[in-house]
């Protein structure tokens, strides 16, 4: 198991107000080399869930429970402790990937920085990795492209080179935070493969969160159904779109596009 979550609540201190809570007690597991989708619409504890995992919770956040990853608790190492986690073992993708990358530096740059300054890679070595990382991420003619600025690329471009800083220290866990939500279908399915991908080739545990039950269908081995802070269901992908234990459920399944339901129920 690489991450374990026990009864997991957060809540948010308030001036003059008594703090609120956020996410009633949650738990769930993800085992190595497997992908968990967390789904749930606008304010249902998602990202703040993803934030926890990764130790970067705002200040104001009050959390307890467990957060167990490869057997140490997140939620009570140092902070010295969470930054060598961070980036070297447990990575993340934002949602809008331009405010992830530096406009003013090229992008092949930025995936070599990291290497150079945790790994101790050589310059060179660096920039050969970035290379690689952009081709397996399919940026077409990477070796051009390595010398682009972010905002010469298109979002799904600057997407991939997300990705590829996320992967370039090799993380055992990956949070991708909505990934493909500011992209358009085609591209996001081009993405979603690229992570399926990862997952099985590179042994990546991988949780991807989506407010689009389409979405995590496409490639989660497990699904979390999450509304206003509590678990509403978890269980296999399958199981969830099959036999929706849960009226919120059949809610999403019914605002799922009719042909990707039916190519579902043809491939089930
Ligand atoms: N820094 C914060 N301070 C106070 N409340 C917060 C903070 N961050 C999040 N919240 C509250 O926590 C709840 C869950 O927010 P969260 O961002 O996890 O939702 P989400 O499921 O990721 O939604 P979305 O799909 O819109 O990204 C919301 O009610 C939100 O207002
Ligand atoms: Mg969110």
């Amino acid at each position: 198991m690489i991450l374990d979550v026990r009864d997991l609540r957060v809540s948010f201190t308030r001036e003059k107000l008594p703090p609120v809570e956020v996410v009633h007690g949650v738990s769930f597991s993800l085992e190595r080399g497997k992908t968990l989708g967390i789904v749930g619409e606008s304010g249902s504890g998602k990202s703040v869930i993803s934030l926890t995992t990764i130790g970067l919770l705002p200040g104001t956040a009050r959390a307890s429970g467990q957060v167990l990853f490869d057997g140490r608790d997140i939620l009570t190492l140092p902070e010295r402790e969470l930054c060598k986690l961070r980036g070297n073992r447990i990575g993340m993708i934002f949602q809008e990937p331009m405010t992830a990358l530096n406009p003013a530096m090229r992008v092949g740059a930025q995936i070599a920085e990291g290497l150079v300054l945790n790994n101790g890679m050589s310059k060179r070595a660096a920039r050969a990795e970035a290379l690689r990382l952009l081709d397996m991420v399919q940026i077409p003619r990477a070796a051009e492209r390595i010398d682009s600025f972010p905002h010469e690329m298109s979002g799904g471009q600057r997407q991939r080179v997300g990705i590829a800083i996320a992967l370039a220290l090799k993380p055992d866990l990956l949070i991708a935070d909505e990934p493909t939500t500011a992209l358009d279908v085609t591209v996001q399915a081009e993405i979603l493969d690229i992570l399926d991908d990862l997952v099985s080739d590179l042994g990546i545990s991988l949780i991807l969160i989506s407010h689009d039950l389409g979405v995590i269908a496409r490639i989660a081995d497990r699904t979390l159904v999450m509304y206003r802070g509590d678990e509403m269901e978890q269980g296999p992908t399958e199981d969830i779109l099959r036999r929706p234990g849960h009226a919120y459920t059949r809610k999403l399944l019914d605002a799922m596009p009719g042909r990707v339901r039916a190519s579902m129920k043809e491939n089930g």
